[in-house]
Formats: C-alpha cells, sequence, structure tokens
C-alpha cells in the first residue's frame, strides 16, 4: 500500500476543460512532491506505446502531462509510473500486453509507491476489462481512448483512492484542445486532425474502440502547428483514420485537400505528410493540391487490403480492383515521383487462391515502394468475425509467404531510383550503428545515411545520395 498523506482541494473544481484538467494537474503535482520527498529522489515515469502514430501522438500528451505534474522521463519500466498505451487491432498486439504486465508485477513487488496505469484502445473491450480486474489486480489505473484528456484527473483519483480506478467510455462527442504535450522530437510531430472512424471495415475493430469520426476544427489545427514550427518543428504529419473524410461533418464543413493549403501557408513549415488515406475518398482536388505543392511529401500510403474485387467488396472497402488501379495510375501520371506504399491482409474469410491472385497482380501492376503485409486476425465484435470459411492457418501462412517475397524482390527493384542525384534530407538522428554519420528521411520516406554529427539534426539539408544498399541510401552532404 503507499502511504499518502490527503491533500485538500482547495477552491471549487473547474467544470469547463482544460481548465479542469489544469486544477487537477496542480493537485497531482503536490502528490509527486509529497511522495518525492518521502523518497528523497525524483518520482520517475515511463510511456510504453503499442500500436499506431495516433497512439504515438496520445502518448505525447500522456507524457506532457507527466512532465508537467513533476514526474522525470526514464528509459526503464523500473519506474514509478509506467503506464501501456496499448493496441487491439490483431490479436498479438494484445498478448504482447499481457506478456508485459507479468513482468511488470516484480518490479512493483520491489517498489511499493509504484503506479501501473494502462490505456488506449484495448482497454475499450469489456472483455480486456473484466480480465484486468480478475487477474491482474496489480494494475493501479485504466481508461480508454475517449477520456485520455482526463489523464491529470485521473491521476489524482489514483493517488487519493489507494484501488484499482477504472473509468472506460463508450463513446465522446469533445475534443480538448490546449493540454500540454511532450514532443518526442523536436523537429517534427503528429499532429491530429480527426479522431475516430465511421469506416466499419469489416475485419477491423478500431471503429469500436476509437469511435466515431470527429474533425478538428482547422483553426484549431493550424493554431497548433503554427505553436509547433515557433517551438522548432519543420515537419507535421497530419493524422486521421480516413484523412480523405476530413471536415465532411464540421459546421462549416472543409475538405482535406483545402486543409492542406492552409496548412502549407505556414511559414517556416518545411514539410507536411499524412496518414492515411482511404482510396474511396481520395479526391482529384487532393491529387491537384500534392501535385502544386512545395511542402507535401512525395509519398502516399493507400491501403489495398486486397486486391479482388469480391473480397474487398466483404472487406465493406468500397471501391474494387478498378477503381483502386485507375486511381494508382491518375496518381502515379500527375506524380511519377511519388512513392506509394500499402497494407495489406492476407487470409480474409472466405478468400480463395484466385482472390488472392489477384492481390498479388495489384501488387505486381502498383510496383509499391514498400507494402506492410499482415495475416488476418480475427476481431471479436466485427461482421467478419462472424463469417463461414474462415482460412485455415497453413493455407494462410504459404500466401503470406509468397505475398512477402513478391513485395520485398519490388521493393529492392524500385529502391535507389535517386541513385546520383541530389536530395533534400531531413537529418532526425545520429545514426544508431555507426559513430560519425546521421540519418535522415527523403521527401519520399527513404531513408539516408550520411557523415555528420549531431547539430545537424532536425535540419533539411542536400544530400548527393552516392549509392543505394538494399532498402537504404548512402550519401553526403552536396557542396
Ligand atoms: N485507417 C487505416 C488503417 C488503420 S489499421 C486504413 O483504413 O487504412 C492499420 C492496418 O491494420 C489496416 O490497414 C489493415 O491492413 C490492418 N488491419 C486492421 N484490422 C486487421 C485485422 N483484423 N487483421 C489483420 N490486419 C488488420
Ligand atoms: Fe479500420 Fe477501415 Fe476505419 Fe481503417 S478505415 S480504421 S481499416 S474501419
Ligand atoms: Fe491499434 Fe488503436 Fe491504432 S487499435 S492501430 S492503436 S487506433
Amino acid at each position: 500500500m503507499r502511504e499518502i498523506e490527503k491533500i485538500n482541494h482547495t477552491g471549487e473544481v473547474p467544470v469547463m476543460e482544460p481548465q479542469r484538467q489544469f486544477y487537477f494537474m496542480d493537485l497531482a503535482k503536490q502528490y509527486v512532491t509529497q511522495i518525492s520527498r518521502k523518497k528523497g529522489r525524483p518520482l520517475t515515469f515511463h510511456v510504453t506505446t503499442f500500436g499506431c502514430q495516433m497512439n504515438a501522438r496520445d502518448s505525447e500528451k500522456l507524457c506532457g502531462i507527466l512532465e508537467t505534474v513533476g514526474f522525470e522521463e526514464i528509459d526503464s519500466e523500473e519506474a514509478d509510473f509506467v503506464i501501456y498505451n496499448t493496441c487491439t487491432v490483431r490479436e498479438n498486439a494484445n498478448n504482447k500486453v499481457y506478456g508485459r504486465l507479468g513482468y511488470l508485477s516484480g518490479f512493483k513487488k520491489k517498489n511499493k509507491d509504484m503506479m501501473i496505469a494502462l490505456c488506449g484502445c484495448m482497454m475499450q473491450e469489456p472483455e480486456v476489462v473484466e480480465k484486468l480486474k480478475q487477474s491482474y489486480r496489480f494494475v493501479d489505473l485504466v481508461f480508454g481512448t475517449h477520456n485520455i484528456f482526463k489523464f491529470a484527473e485521473l491521476l489524482v483519483r489514483c493517488f487519493e483512492e489507494q484501488k484499482m480506478v477504472i473509468d472506460i467510455w463508450d463513446d465522446t462527442k469533445e475534443i480538448v484542445e490546449e493540454l500540454p504535450v511532450e514532443r518526442k522530437y523536436s523537429f517534427k510531430s503528429g499532429v491530429n486532425i480527426m479522431f475516430g472512424c465511421n469506416n466499419f471495415c469489416s475485419y477491423c475493430i478500431v471503429p469500436y474502440v476509437r469511435g466515431r469520426e470527429r474533425s478538428r476544427k482547422p483553426q484549431d489545427i493550424i493554431r497548433e502547428i503554427e505553436k509547433l514550427v515557433a517551438d522548432g518543428v519543420v515537419e507535421v504529419m497530419l493524422l486521421g483514420q480516413n484523412v480523405n473524410s476530413y471536415g465532411k461533418n464540421l459546421d462549416t464543413p472543409v475538405t482535406f485537400a483545402q486543409l492542406l493549403q492552409e496548412v502549407e501557408k505556414i511559414e517556416g513549415l518545411e514539410r507536411i505528410r499524412f496518414m492515411t488515406s482511404h482510396p474511396k475518398d481520395l479526391s482529384d482536388e487532393l491529387i491537384e493540391v500534392m501535385k502544386n505543392s512545395k511542402k507535401i511529401c512525395r509519398h502516399l500510403h493507400l491501403p489495398l487490403q486486397s486486391g479482388s474485387s469480391r473480397v474487398l467488396k466483404e472487406m465493406n472497402r468500397h471501391y474494387d480492383k478498378e477503381h483502386y488501379l485507375a486511381l494508382v495510375e491518375k496518381i502515379k501520371k500527375a506524380m511519377p515521383d511519388l512513392a506509394i506504399t500499402t497494407d495489406i491482409i492476407v487470409g480474409f474469410p472466405g478468400e480463395t487462391e484466385e482472390d488472392f491472385l489477384e492481390t498479388m497482380d495489384v501488387v505486381r501492376q502498383v510496383e509499391y515502394d514498400s507494402a506492410f503485409t499482415f495475416i488476418y486476425s480475427k476481431r471479436t465484435g466485427t461482421p467478419a468475425a462472424k463469417m463461414e470459411n474462415q482460412i485455415p492457418e497453413d493455407v494462410i501462412k504459404d500466401r503470406f509467404d509468397r505475398l512477402l517475397k513478391l513485395v520485398q524482390d519490388i521493393s529492392a527493384k524500385k529502391a535507389g531510383a535517386l541513385t546520383g542525384s541530389v536530395q533534400d534530407v531531413l537529418v532526425e538522428e545520429l545514426d544508431e550503428q555507426q559513430e560519425g554519420l546521421v540519418t535522415g528521411r527523403l521527401s519520399n520516406n527513404s531513408v539516408v545515411h550520411l557523415p555528420g554529427d549531431v547539430s545537424m539534426i532536425g535540419t533539411i539539408v542536400p544530400v548527393h545520395l552516392k549509392e543505394c544498399k538494399g532498402f537504404y541510401y548512402m550519401g553526403e552532404v552536396a557542396e
């Protein structure tokens, strides 16, 4: 049991957000000070993130609050406050969390002030929370995706209640702006432009755990990016499950292409990326805006999922093979230097060898620069989980291996197309493998290693791409 002296709540608790959370941050800070005095050292925290870029961005918000209330970040899970921001898109994402929780409980035995929190998509599933209540009693705090903005308030409850605090909401319409954020990189940042998803692809759990689609107001997005740029950010990644349907439900509807044009105007911002584009909503307007833009990167992630029109229909994707191929054709014609990447699922219920060969055919025709390939994972509650004809594991494995080989052969063939040219590189970090080198990215997202030092991090430099080694370039700063 933690020994904590309850601190009196003074004044009225604000009802409005974000003021309410700032009030609780102040209280949490007093608790952190109290415990750290007793321990004679600062309290530490560690955030472990599973899943997609949305979760990564959410984790930066958690870090922002933890730092504001006085915790110090460390690079180990042997910290005073450990939080897992979870993903549930595939079954193995869940299993990882349970596995690691067991090992965390060992740390807690050694440090009785330790607090363990779980949040993110997995917590939106009632059976997960039930299992935690039954078998993982040492967890202190459980919350979901819709109330992450309440983190400071939940933290205070956790200090005061000394029992497992669970707060899960089914959905929310609220978007709370202006809470603190601690960015992982000083020079680039994710920016949420929308939350949730309305597409209900039949295999996918995201709409159930992230709720309905909500777009942020363009003014709020622009204001956030302007602040980021003033703080040294040169590249933003606009985030949404389907950015192409951005703005449709705003009081004054705005298209994603219009938003991009506004973002482009921000002085000092050098690069714009975005993720993810659903093929069904990708407009000619967007292609035109990308083509004419100086800042939008030459990379488009365009998930295919399957090349079979029959399977796509079962997946509820709202496009067919022909539409997808025609779209890619149009995009390539407008921007021949654009890198195209994708996501593909192998072994969706009822997928026949013929269906699979259609997927292989699209991969051959599009020639993706790279592709994420996934084995279909049955998610309870989704329509596909109830479909008959789930595909046997050995058949899936065989298809998966054939697809992966094709994807890799094509990537290898495409890599290196820019060898010999001079391209802008955003230097991101010191090379992990070799001293004296730094690592950066081209506009098309390819990785480049070049001689350099820490002073170059966060700057964009012209680089002569001398050689392509497999999937990355070696280069040097061009004179
Ligand atoms: N909103 C994005 C995808 C988010 S999930 C989009 O529509 O493209 C990221 C990827 O996980 C998906 O593109 C899909 O390929 C994969 N995925 C989602 N559910 C899955 C499941 N049940 N089994 C296997 N892969 C899945
Ligand atoms: Fe899932 Fe489809 Fe929504 Fe993407 S668009 S998050 S795959 S339901
Ligand atoms: Fe996973 Fe949630 Fe992202 S389920 S992929 S972390 S939206």
